[in-house]
């Protein structure tokens, strides 16, 4: 990656780097040490260097400041430095020159906002969304799309190849189930295939799920307790109707697999149904999951069984109790005690059989040198038996750079309710998505209304949707997402704090002054490409807030956590905000006013390109 001239830590780092070296030879690679000052009155930044140099030299780190002092030549950078630059222990402070400041930002003032392509794009798979056929999508459903979406927004905007895959829980017994009590439903009449909805999937799914449970517990209380022949013929008869749906059950799978044309109908009306509530659902949300990004279980049906035979001729996967599972308690496989299960006793295969086939066919086939997990905290022993074992066969191995792809799990924690448990309805449901989504435009529309009353009802309808999808996505994107969550409409939707609707003000503000300035000032005014004139301290602050943007990009793509950029963009609307109370842009003239101009753009620029990496869209005006 070229080093970006812009960054203002990166141009000190390379000057300290240099004045350690002369001050001391034989400690010539030590990291200079810069961070941005956390006491803005001393400095805007700050090399920690001296303790730790001093440490391993042997000397006073005062002194060693005073050394490195001796040899830093930042006249043309820095406001000169004395004696009184050394703070604390050995601390030195460094105040950028105005006129070196605004060089910084007109550098970092391009279209691509200082983000510069990579000098080789990787290949990266993001596992997100990952919805169950026949099931309601509830609150819980959020947290993957949102989160994987960022990060796959951020990865993209970092300038690497992004492939989304949504791992559908399409296929198995479950869904057999189902399919076996709509094929039932249908023939005794009662169930037309043109009308089915997601609701009556939910229900069907459950009913199905029910009526394969055999109540075996119940027939051993008859039996323990002698709770006569009546009683207990009842619960042999519950035993055996469940048995028989069961073994029915397993029927249909069979024929799903032998791709039996009756079964396969329902099961791709299940399909069809969910799916296109799942991608409404992305739609509204801004989640950028459509069609193709479908990879569900079942497109990994027929490679199941090749593939397990494959690990059992190479000695991978071994029998255990009837079972095959692959062991990984190897430290190279992760050190795992519990081995990953790849085929059950009964010969069918499971959630993990078909996740190591992923890995396979993501990095063989897609060419992923990384993959993403958006998933459930939960799942993580999960996911590290499917890698170990992955890897452990070779799937992992990139087939052109030979080396192991990465696998990270971006893990999520839960949402509760007020009352600290998993958020639900009061009938103790869990609430479904489109309702909560209904209920947050509600919520908006409200305050809508009230902060802007001359509005029309149709802008009102529109600002709502977008303030309350903003609010939604903001409330958990800035949230540390291994961490629950508490769920509150009250707090997502305020105008204050760190939340979407301040973020979408703080946005339309800046456009407000752009059209205020559209009407007094001459349009033709080169305040886009006018020299900056970083005078006062508030303009300061906000120049270097700006130039933080592309670390906090980049931190995301490391780090996988979308909070913090949320967490910068909120210091960056509040650094605008300061320089807003303090500096008047449209009273000023002249330079002044084509500099503060310019600085309120680049603003607009940034906020809106970060929110737009996280996934939350923006308005022109609220
Ligand atoms: N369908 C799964 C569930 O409901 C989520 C799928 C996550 N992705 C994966 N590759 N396992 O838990």
């Amino acid at each position: 990656m070229s080093s970006p001239t812009f960054d203002p830590i990166q141009v000190l780092a390379d000057r300290f780097r240099s004045a350690i070296a002369r001050a001391y030879p034989e400690a010539g690679d030590s990291d200079p040490l810069i961070t941005a000052s956390r006491q803005t009155n001393l400095g805007d930044f700050q090399s920690n260097a001296a303790m730790p140099l001093a440490k391993k030299l042997g000397v006073k780190p005062r002194d060693a400041a005073a050394a490195i002092l001796k040899h830093l030549d930042l006249a043309d950078l820095a406001e000169p430095l004395s004696e009184a630059s050394i703070a604390g222990p050995g601390f030195i402070n460094i105040r950028l020159r105005a006129d070196t400041l605004a060089e910084l930002v007109a550098a970092f003032d391009t279209p691509d906002l200082g983000i510069d392509k990579p000098a080789r794009p990787q290949t990266i798979v993001v596992d997100l969304m990952g919805v169950n056929l026949a099931k309601q999508m509830h609150v819980g459903h959020i947290r993957s799309p949102f989160i994987g979406d960022a990060i796959a927004r951020t990865l993209e905007r970092l300038g690497h190849t992004v492939i989304r895959q949504n791992h559908v829980g399409d296929w198995g017994l479950n869904i057999a189930m189902t399919v076996m009590r709509i094929m039932d439903e249908v023939a005794a009449g009662t169930r037309s295939l043109d009308s089915l909805t997601l609701d009556d999937l939910d229900t069907a799914y459950r009913l199905a799920q029910a009526s394969c449970q055999r109540d075996l517990a119940g027939l051993q209380a008859c039996r323990t307790y002698g709770l006569g022949p009546k009683a207990e013929a009842e619960c042999q008869a519950q035993v055996d109707g469940a048995t028989e749906a069961f073994t029915r059950a397993r029927q249909v799978l069979v024929q799903l697999q032998g791709h039996e044309p009756r079964a396969l109908a329902v099961w791709q009306r299940i399909a069809d149904v969910t799916m296109a509530e799942c991608l409404a659902v992305c739609k509204r949300l801004h989640i950028n999951v459509t069609a193709e990004h479908s990879a569900g279980e079942s497109t990994y049906a027929a490679e199941l069984a090749p593939m397990v035979e494959d690990l059992l001729k190479r000695g991978i996967a071994e029998e255990s109790d009837g079972a095959l599972v692959v062991r990984l308690d190897d430290p190279r496989y992760g050190a795992i005690k519990e081995p990953c299960l790849i085929r059950k006793s009964d010969g069918g295969f499971l959630y993990a059989t078909t996740d190591v086939c992923a890995v396979r066919r993501r990095v063989q086939k897609i060419g992923a040198e990384r993959i993403i997990y958006a998933i459930d905290a939960r799942q993580n022993l999960h996911l590290r038996q499917v890698w170990g074992a992955a890897r452990r066969a070779g799937y992992a191995r990139h087939p052109v750079t030979g080396e192991d792809a990465m696998l990270e799990h971006a893990a999520f924690g839960a949402i509760l309710g007020d009352d600290g448990r998993p958020f639900k309805t009061r009938t103790g449901d869990p609430v479904k998505l489109s309702d909560l989504i209904e209920q947050a435009v509600t919520a908006a529309a409200a305050i809508v209304r009230e902060k802007s009353p001359d509005l029309s009802p149709a802008e009102h309808a529109t600002i709502a949707e977008t303030v309350a999808v903003a609010a939604l996505k903001h409330a958990d994107l800035c949230q540390e997402r291994v961490k629950d969550y508490v769920f509150s409409f009250g707090r997502m939707i305020s105008f204050e704090g760190n939340t979407g609707p301040y973020m979408l003000m703080a946005v339309a503000r800046i456009k407000n002054i752009f059209r205020k300035a559209a009407n007094e000032i001459d349009p033709d005014l080169p305040w886009p490409s006018s020299p900056l004139d970083l005078r006062e301290p508030q303009e300061k602050q906000l120049a270097l807030a700006l130039l933080r943007y592309p670390g906090a990009v980049r931190a995301v793509g490391q780090s996988l956590e979308p909070h913090r950029l949320s967490q910068y963009l909120f210091e960056l609307a509040g650094a605008f905000s300061s320089f807003y109370d303090a500096c008047p842009v449209l009273k000023s003239e002249g330079g002044t006013r084509l500099s503060r101009l310019r600085l309120c753009s680049l603003t607009e620029r940034v906020l809106t390109d970060g929110l737009s990496v996280l996934g939350i869209p923006t308005l022109e005006r609220m």
